[in-house]
This record gives C-alpha cells, sequence and structure tokens, in this order.
C-alpha cells in the first residue's frame, strides 16, 4: 500500500469513536469480566509465554504422555524458524474433541445440530459422534490409511464432513479439506502437491436448490492425481455419478461394513494435524501446515475466550469447513470445548433470504458468527426478512474474513443483536490457526472498525520498512514478536518459502502480510494487504494466480488483475487483458471469466474483463497496479465497455512511478 492510500484508510477509520462496552449483564458472568482482568492476564502472559502456555496444555488437552519440553524455539538467527510445541508429549485431537466428553460422563450433550439446505436435519451427541469417528477412522485404515498419509476431502456442509476430518485426525492422517467450489485443476494441484492417497467426496452437493456434480469434478481432478488410491463418495444429493470399480468406494458401504472400535491412536505435538492451501502472492497456492498439540490447544482456548463460552451455548459459525474458520471454529475449538454447534449445508437465501434468521430461531442460537461479506448482503435483503424472526436466543456475535465497516457493525449491533449482544470483531488468518486479536466481550469496550486488542500470549508489533516499531497512530506492517501455540509450522515442501514469506523481511518476527496501526488506546486497526492478495467475499485470491489462469487461454496475451471495491463482496475482481489475434468481443469476456471459473473456481471468477491494446508499465518493467486500480475503480472510465483502450498512454500522463 502507498503511503498516500494508508494515510486515506487512516483518516477513515480515525473518524470512528464510538465505544461501546461489554453490556453488565453479560460481563458478570463472563471468562473475563474487565479490562483490568484482561490486562493482567495479557501481561503475565507477555513476561513468559510459554510458561503461560504450559500450565493451559497441562491442564486441557489430554495426554497419553505428558510433554518435557514447552517450547523449542531456535532465535530466529539460526535456522529454520520453525516453533516446535509441547515437545516429547503425546496426544489426540480427535480424542480431545470427542472421547474426552464422553470419558468425562457429557456423551449425551449434543456435539451436532446439523440443518441441510433441503430442509432435513440431523443431531449427532458426543457419544453417537465419536461411534461415527470410530467406524470411518476404520474404513480410512481399510484402505490402507496410515499415520502420516494425506486424505483429501472435497465434501458438502455434511456432518459427515466434520466427521471425516475427526476420523483422519483419530488415526494420524492428515487432511486437506479442498472447499468445494474450487476447479478440478485446482483440486488436482493440491492433491499433487500433498501426494494425497485417499480422496473423500460426495456423489453431488445442494446450491440453492440445484445439485452441483462434486464427483464428476473430482474424476476430471483424479485423471490428473496420480498420488490418489481409493475415492470414497458419499451419497447426498441421488444423483447419477461416474464410477471407477475398484478405487472407488460408497461411504455407506464402507460404513456397513466397519467396527465401532477403533482407540485414538496416540501422536505426537507436533504431528501434522492438516494442510490448508490459501492463496500467497504468487501463483501458487500455499500449503500451510498445522499439527496437532498447539493448534488444538490454541483453537480451544481462542474459542473460549472470544465466544465467551458457556455451558448451555447453542454456538453457530456459518463459514465452511473448506476455509480455516471452519475448520477451528466449527470443529477442532468448539468441539474440543465439547460446545453444541449448529452445522448448515447450504446458501443463506434458500429457500428465502431469511433463512439464517430461522435457523437462530429454530435452534435458539446462543452465539452467532459470520462474515462482513454476508452481514452487507443481509442489510441489502432488507430488515423485513429479520424482522418475521425471533432472534432474543443471541448474546453474542462474531465477524472474520475482512474488516466490519462500521455502518455493517450498527446494523449487526441494532437489527441483529437487538443492542444487547457484544460484537467480537476477530483478526486472524490460515497461518495463525486461530485468532489472534478480537475484544474478549466481557472486558473489553468495541470501536467499530477495530478487532480491539490481542489475545493473551500474543504480541503483536507494528513495524516499518527498516523493522524498527512504529509509535501510536503509525501506519506500518503487523508482525508477531513471540512465537503461539496455533500458528503455521510451515509450508507442504517448500521451507524455503515459508522462510521468505513470513521470516525474511523484518527479522526474527512473523511477517502477517496485514498493514495496521494501533491507536493511543491500544486499538489495532486493519489496513488491507501488503502484497497483491486481493479479499473477494472474506475469500483470499492471489492476483497472480487469476493471471496465469488466463494467459492459459489460447487468445490472451498478458493479463494483470486487480481489486475493486464492491459494496457487497467488499473487492471485486477486475482484469485487464491484452489480446494475441483474437477479436474483442462480449462472447470471448464471457469465455475467459468461464475460463478462470474453470481453472480455479466460481470464486476466482473476474467481475469485469477489459480488453487494451497494451498494459501500463513502468520503465523497469512493473505493471502499474495502481493506475489500474483506479481505472477499474471507475476514477477514469465508467462501466464495463468493450472499448478497446490504450492504457499504455493513460500511463504517460501520470509521472508517478510504482
Ligand atoms: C486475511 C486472512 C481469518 C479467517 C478467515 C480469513 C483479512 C481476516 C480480518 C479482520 C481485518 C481481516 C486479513 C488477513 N482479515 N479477518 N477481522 N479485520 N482483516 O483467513 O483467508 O487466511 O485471510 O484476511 O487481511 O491477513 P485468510
Amino acid at each position: 500500500m502507498s503511503s498516500a492510500e494508508t494515510s486515506r484508510s487512516i483518516d477513515t477509520v480515525m473518524r470512528e469513536e464510538r465505544l461501546f462496552p461489554p453490556p453488565e449483564a453479560f460481563s458478570h458472568r463472563a471468562h473475563f469480566k474487565s479490562l483490568d482482568e484482561y490486562e493482567v492476564v495479557w501481561e503475565a502472559a507477555a513476561a513468559d509465554p510459554p510458561a503461560f502456555w504450559e500450565k493451559l496444555a497441562r491442564e486441557e488437552l489430554h495426554w497419553f504422555e505428558p510433554f518435557t519440553e514447552t517450547l523449542r524455539w531456535n532465535e530466529p538467527q539460526s535456522q529454520p524458524f520453525v516453533a516446535e510445541w509441547f515437545v516429547g508429549g503425546k496426544t489426540n485431537a480427535c480424542y480431545n474433541c470427542v472421547d474426552k466428553h464422553v470419558a468425562e460422563g457429557r456423551g449425551d450433550k449434543v456435539a451436532i445440530l446439523w440443518e441441510g439446505e433441503p430442509g432435513d436435519s440431523l443431531s449427532l451427541t458426543y457419544a453417537e459422534l465419536q461411534t461415527e469417528v470410530s467406524k470411518f477412522a476404520n474404513a480410512l485404515k481399510s484402505l490402507g490409511v496410515v499415520p502420516g498419509d494425506r486424505v483429501s476431502i472435497y465434501m458438502p456442509m455434511t456432518p459427515e464432513l466434520a466427521i471425516a476430518m475427526l476420523a483422519c485426525a483419530r488415526i494420524g492422517a492428515v487432511h486437506s479439506v479442498i472447499f468445494a467450489g474450487f476447479s478440478a485443476e485446482a483440486i488436482a494441484d493440491r492433491n499433487n502437491d500433498a501426494g494425497t492417497k485417499v480422496m473423500l467426496t460426495a456423489d453431488g452437493a445442494w446450491r440453492r436448490g440445484k445439485a452441483l456434480a462434486l464427483k464428476e469434478t473430482v474424476d476430471e481432478a483424479l485423471a490428473k492425481s496420480a498420488t490418489v488410491e481409493h475415492c470414497v463418495v458419499l451419497k447426498r444429493t441421488g444423483q447419477e455419478v461416474p464410477w471407477t470399480e475398484g478405487r472407488d468406494h460408497w461411504w455407506h458401504d464402507l460404513m456397513q461394513e466397519a467396527s465401532a472400535d477403533c482407540p485414538a491412536t496416540p501422536m505426537d505435538s507436533e504431528a501434522p494435524l492438516f494442510i490448508l492451501y490459501t492463496s500467497g502472492s504468487t501463483g501458487k497456492p500455499k500449503g500451510i501446515k498445522h499439527t496437532t498439540a498447539g493448534y488444538n490447544l490454541y483453537a480451544k482456548k481462542t474459542y473460549e475466550w472470544v465466544f465467551d463460552y458457556q455451558e448451555d451455548d447453542v454456538y453457530w459459525c456459518t463459514a465452511d469447513c473448506g476455509w480455516i474458520t471452519g475448520h477451528s471454529y466449527l470443529v477442532y475449538g468448539p468441539m474440543a470445548a465439547g460446545a453444541t454447534c449448529v452445522m448448515y449445508e447450504g446458501a443463506p437465501n434458500h429457500p428465502a433470504e431469511d433463512r439464517f434468521w430461522e435457523i437462530i430461531e429454530k435452534y435458539k442460537v446462543s452465539v452467532f458468527y459470520t462474515a462482513p461479506t454476508a452481514i452487507r448482503a443481509f442489510i441489502k435483503w432488507g430488515d423485513e426478512h429479520v424482522d418475521k424472526h425471533d432472534l432474543s436466543s443471541l448474546r453474542l456475535l462474531g465477524s472474520v474474513g475482512e474488516g466490519i465497516n462500521p455502518e455493517a457493525w450498527m446494523w449487526y449491533h441494532t437489527k441483529i443483536g437487538g443492542e444487547r449482544c457484544p460484537i467480537v470483531d476477530t483478526w486472524w488468518q490460515t497461518e495463525t490457526g486461530g485468532i489472534m486479536m478480537s475484544p474478549l466481550p466481557g472486558a473489553i469496550a468495541a470501536k467499530p472498525g477495530s478487532c480491539t486488542k490481542p489475545l493473551p500470549g500474543v504480541i503483536p508489533k507494528i513495524v516499518d520498512e527498516q523493522g524498527a516499531e512504529v509509535g501510536a497512530d503509525q501506519g506500518g506492517m503487523l508482525t508477531v514478536a513471540h512465537p503461539w501455540p496455533g500458528m503455521l509450522r510451515g509450508l507442504w515442501g517448500d521451507d524455503d518459502r515459508y522462510k521468505e514469506v513470513y521470516w525474511s523481511k523484518v527479522p526474527g518476527k512473523y511477517l502477517a502480510g496485514d498493514n495496521a496501526r494501533c491507536d493511543s488506546d491500544g486499538y489495532y486497526w486493519i489496513m488491507g494487504r501488503i502484497d497483491d492478495v486481493l479479499n473477494v467475499s472474506g475469500h483470499r485470491l492471489s492476483t497472480i494466480e487469476i493471471e496465469s489462469a488466463l494467459v492459459s487461454h489460447p487468445a490472451v496475451a498478458e493479463a494483470a488483475a486487480v481489486g475493486r471495491p464492491h459494496e457487497l463482496k467488499g473487492e471485486a475482481v477486475a482484469v485487464f487483458v491484452t489480446l494475441k489475434d483474437a477479436e474483442p468481443t462480449d462472447e470471448l469476456r464471457k469465455e475467459l471469466k468461464l475460463h478462470v471459473r474453470k481453472e480455479i473456481g466460481a470464486l476466482a471468477q473476474p467481475d469485469d474483463i477489459r480488453f487494451t491494446n497494451s498494459l501500463p508499465k513502468t520503465r523497469s518493467g512493473k505493471i502499474m497496479r495502481r493506475l489500474l486500480r483506479d481505472i477499474a475503480a471507475g476514477k477514469e472510465l465508467v462501466g464495463d465497455t468493450s472499448t478497446v483502450e490504450d492504457y499504455a498512454a493513460l500511463a504517460k500522463l501520470r509521472d508517478d512511478e510504482e
């Protein structure tokens, strides 16, 4: 971000001075009851982070063998910069999320309240979940899965998706969940990078009443995934599917034969638990690696603190398990805490725009966690959909994925929260494993648009280009100064890139990739990425990934992708394309959109495509993205025009090089 842009965002958020203290009735029974209490705990944790986490790890996780060393962290001067937590211990994330509750007499508590898009539903207690997970773990074993093997999961939001993740964890297999909107190409890339042995999918998925053909997409991917030996297919929609004898197996057939006796395998604290691919600033997605004990502890504690977990809560996180939010705050966090979780399969506007509010009323949801992009859509759809339902069960609201703009915050607070529910604006990343900054809802007053303060054990520092800490209200790069148990343990199979991306620019500190500022009250304000990563509807997209997809089309010579502000998505994808000898027609524009969709997935499909004779470049040959962003935002041109423009000529009118 340029300094001009930085000061612009500072201006907009600096005008926000409203303060919303926690309601007294809320603080009264909260985990953290006051700012003082939070500060005492935060200071103590910051003075000795390993001691703080050691105590929690011993108390909160089940250990088959206790750990002997809390943190092994070679000071960043020496390589590699991978922290190891709770070294020497053996635990199991599935045991902590399921068996522990059954063993402690809470087996009859409901774990999952599942609502299917067509209106079917299912409830599973922790004891029932233990049976299902054990059976599916045995099914995986029957296919030859052993600890350390990778299992890719491309499934709709059914209970079986959570069961599959936990079954992998139970036997030490490493899951790689791939969001069910990704293309066959994207699945194959991820399978090949991870060396996937077994693929899990479904015949289809319901989306706004239509059945999406998941198995067909997977078949296309498997044609290019040489390492995959077996494919397990859940019957969900009942549609016809292509079938490969010997390789493909129905989920229900395997389950019928599987025994429910499958004790959790004791795993090393640092055994890989999962890989989750996310976009970086190059074309190749990064396989973020998380391990067992530290991640599980971090997900559990941050869930309990931020969502102020109470035994009688009905908690609903609307994220898909294909994203980190679904991993940490639908499965590993709330289930380690023993919470009752609502899980919903479909779209928020099917069959009508009040579906979410209907679900909240039906299940008496008390804690609700969603994304600003969804909130902006609700506002647009109109208050009448909200007004039809009784939302009085709600006591706490959460937001994640991007900063929540103050207008959306106010609507969420008034219309959904009835002015009585605190809002937690949670800042974190796929890499951090769990929430890093958020109000503790009983202790920290909210300022709309700020993620407020770091959680205990998290030490953020905002630094300048030289790595020096900046003062209050000065923008800079957000870093984290000390390892925390939930942090990534590297990129799958790419140590060099891990060091390069996160540890090379600012020595000794984890580089988050976001700009931020901290105000004089110690409140943090996130101000956007430092790299060319877009945030579209709360999902990370790399501009280079989209550009590579475009140039793989025979008509395209060169492409540049940038973000432009979008009312609902936050950012929309705008691309500028130069053609080889093709005609710049509307048909070609449509074809290119579909091409990106096919290469990456629907979420990356460009919103605008502009044809140009040449792209504006600096003398050193770098694409002038700032100029393109201005054009895409409508500053120079309006509308989705098919006219061929010469943006390079436009660039000459500007004397500022990027
Ligand atoms: C990036 C991480 C965290 C799970 C979902 C996204 C942006 C996320 C916030 C927030 C401002 C936010 C950041 C971050 N972001 N939450 N509350 N306020 N920005 O995970 O795909 O790994 O993306 O999302 O830019 O770096 P992700």
